[in-house]
This record gives C-alpha cells, sequence and structure tokens, in this order.
C-alpha cells in the first residue's frame, strides 16, 4: 500500500541516490541494491514517509534509472524523481530545484542511511521548526583519533571531546540551504558544510545508530542483521 504524506506538513526531504557505491563493490548503483530483498532506497523512503511532517520527498536518481526508480517507489510513496549529477552535491542541487512552493523545511536525506528511523526525521524537523536555521545530527566519535603524516607517522592525537561523526538528515530552513547551494564551490563538503560558509551556525541534535551509512559490505550485512532484530 502506498504510505500518504501529510498535505499539511511542513518539510520536504531530497533524497540523494545517485551514487554508484563503488565501496559496496561491484553491482548495480548502491540505492538500488537489496537489503532483506529491497533496495536500500525503498527502505529509505518508506521511513520518511512514515514521518507525520512530511510533505514532500524528492529523489535524485542515478541518470539511467530515473524511469525504473519511479516505478520501485511508486507503490511506496508519491514521490518526484529526478536525474541525479556526476557528484552528491549536484544531485541534492537537482532536487532541491524540484521542490514544490510550500514547505519551508528543507532536509537532505543519504538513500545510503536506509534504516534512518521516522523519529530522527521528526527531530531534525523540529530542532528547524523551533528557530535553528541548519540542524545535523550527530553521534560521539568512540575511537581514538590521530593525525598522521608522511609514511603514516603519527603527528598527533585529536581532542576527541570535542569531535562528532556526522549524519544525515540534515535539516535546513529552506531559504538557507537554497543560499548555500546558490554559493555552492566546494564539492568535498556536506551540506551543513555549505552553510557553514555562509556563516549561519549549524546545531546538533543527537543522531541514532540506526542512520547508518552503508558504504562497504560491512555495513549491510550489519544492517541485515539489524532488521531482523526489528529496525
Ligand atoms: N549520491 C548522489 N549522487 C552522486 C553521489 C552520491 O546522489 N553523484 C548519493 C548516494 O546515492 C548516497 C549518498 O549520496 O545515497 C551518500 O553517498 P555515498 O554513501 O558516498 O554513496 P555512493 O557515492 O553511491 O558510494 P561510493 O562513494 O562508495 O561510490
Ligand atoms: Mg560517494
Amino acid at each position: 500500500m502506498t504510505a500518504q504524506l501529510n498535505p499539511r506538513g511542513d518539510v520536504a526531504v531530497l533524497v540523494p541516490a545517485a551514487g554508484a557505491g563503488v565501496r559496496l563493490g561491484p553491482g548495480r548503483p548502491k540505492a538500488l541494491r537489496l537489503l532483506a530483498g529491497e533496495p536500500l532506497l525503498v527502505h529509505a523512503v518508506r521511513r520518511l514517509a512514515a514521518a507525520r511532517s512530511v510533505h514532500t520527498i524528492v529523489v535524485a536518481a542515478p541518470v539511467a534509472e530515473v524511469e525504473a526508480v519511479r516505478e520501485l517507489l511508486a507503490p511506496v510513496a508519491p514521490v518526484s524523481v529526478v536525474p541525479g549529477g556526476a557528484e552528491r552535491q549536484e544531485s541534492v542541487a537537482a532536487a532541491l530545484a524540484a521542490v514544490p512552493p510550500g514547505p519551508e523545511i528543507v532536509l537532505v536525506h543519504d538513500a545510503a542511511r536506509a534504516l534512518t528511523p521516522p523519529d530522527l526525521v521528526e527531530a531534525v524537523a523540529a530542532a528547524v521548526r523551533a528557530g535553528r536555521p541548519a540542524v545535523i545530527p550527530v553521534l560521539p566519535v568512540v575511537d581514538t583519533i590521530k593525525e598522521v603524516g608522511a609514511g603514516e607517522v603519527v603527528l598527533g592525537t585529536v581532542d576527541r571531546s570535542a569531535l562528532r561523526a556526522v549524519q544525515t538528515p540534515q535539516g535546513f530552513r529552506r531559504s538557507v540551504l537554497t543560499a548555500a547551494h546558490a554559493a555552492a564551490g566546494d564539492a568535498l563538503t556536506d551540506d551543513a558544510g555549505l552553510v557553514e560558509k555562509q556563516g549561519v551556525p549549524v546545531s546538533c541534535v543527537p543522531g541514532s545508530e540506526y542512520a547508518l551509512k552503508i558504504t562497504r559490505p560491512f555495513d549491510l550485512a550489519l544492517a541485515e542483521h539489524l532488521l531482523t532484530s526489528g529496525a
């Protein structure tokens, strides 16, 4: 059954899903790779559609897969599908351009974070609604982090207490994200990084272990295990 999005919701979610998935190994584009028998993108969109504030979902698909992705998602939720770009930032920009007038909160969410709970989507949106211009979900860093130089020789130990691992969805006032993308110029940064460059404060909310980014085969195996234990 197709989930209904909330026509009175104030949130649009952009889902960059146009990456190849090189680190996952040979196969279809990552968003279309199967997790417990369904593509990662289906898992991700189903959870987004279950978040009650979500009014619009725009997916940026691999160029050759736009029609296939439309058909795949039609039974899941009403979504728009646009062709993505060569870099993640271009895919986000393409999706942003397709958001209809209305939603004043825009979330950017990796298809690769397929098990992200609807509650995290709502928590990020709520923080933007409460007045924060930009909001990112974060987790504490658990490993010791070292800076290394030439020849893999350690230069120093970074103070872990000041570090956070950043997840998605990242949430923005619509005008803030639009302005940041209009000025974009650094393919290496995330959406919050673009906003930081505009001098806009970015706030953190607690992330979720379930919002892990499925990057390598190990992550896929972990996600499979999490799903069978109720994620
Ligand atoms: N993405 C995108 N367009 C691109 C590159 C990435 O929409 N040109 C999306 C991916 O589909 C993914 C998210 O951005 O949902 C995060 O990127 P990443 O985890 O790096 O995915 P891939 O780029 O597919 O993986 P890899 O880097 O291993 O090829
Ligand atoms: Mg990538």
